[in-house]
């Protein structure tokens, strides 16, 4: 697995957050990290195409996105050692590794070309972790420079959950605040603004009452 240069305290942070919570990750994370099966739905990953996740965590979306599209090649980013090896060991236990490259890296400042020796992808996607990057807003910018010219960035994590009764939101910001999560209030009008800025067309839908927001730029004019 390839490795960069990184900013240490964050990385130590999130292996912190993430040493135990790993073996529990998946289980729990299924119900409150909504909205994650419509994102790969949505990959619609061509024939022998590249997809790129970028915070991959324990592997759950690429392992699901690698069975719903057996052609395509898979690339996993994330900052967390501890999370890389969660998510190596699943995916050989899948059966994927051949289809499969990990590498621990700063989404906010990566060098695709030198952690898997390519620099575009048809597909890149971020789930619930722009909501854990400081500066996250350069996260998207390095996504959207790292798509093939027809290529899609796919984004879902929380929303402002407008929707919802004050106490649920009460309640689940303390306890996101727990794991270092900040919904980004900002997160809309940054996706429509580099979807101007890059000529690329804008979807958006949100889902569960505003729980959860779910994105796409580019892939269709
Ligand atoms: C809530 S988890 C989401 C994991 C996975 N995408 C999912 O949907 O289950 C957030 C992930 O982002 C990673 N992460 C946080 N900051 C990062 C950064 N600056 N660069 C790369 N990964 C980062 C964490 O280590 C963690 O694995």
């Amino acid at each position: 697995m390839s490795t960069t240069e990184l900013p240490a305290n964050h990385a130590e942070l999130m292996d912190g957050v993430y040493r135990w919570q790993r073996h529990i990750y998946d289980l729990t994370r299924k119900y409150y990290l909504l909205g994650r099966d419509q994102l790969i739905d949505g990959l619609d990953a061509p024939r022998g195409g590249t997809v790129l996740e970028l915070g991959c965590g324990t592997g759950r979306n690429i392992i699901l996105a690698a069975r719903r599209y057996p052609d395509a090649r898979f690339f996993g980013l994330d900052i967390s050692a501890e999370m890389l090896e969660t998510a190596g060991k699943a995916i050989d236990r899948e059966g994927l590794s051949s289809r499969v490259t990990l590498a621990r890296g700063d989404a906010t400042d990566f060098d695709a070309g030198a952690l898997y020796g390519i620099e575009h992808f048809d597909r890149v996607f971020v789930s619930y972790s722009l909501s854990m990057i400081p500066g996250w807003e350069k996260t998207v910018s390095e996504a959207l420079a790292s798509l093939a010219p027809t290529g899609s960035l796919h984004i879902v994590d929380f929303g402002q959950q407008e929707g919802l009764p004050n106490w649920f939101r009460t309640l689940l910001r303390g306890w996101l605040r727990k794991f270092h999560v900040s919904p980004r209030e900002s997160l809309r009008e940054v996706l429509e603004s580099e979807s101007r800025r890059t000529g690329a067309s804008f979807r958006f839908r949100t889902l569960y009452r505003d729980y959860a927001w779910l994105a796409v730029i580019g892939g269709q004019k």
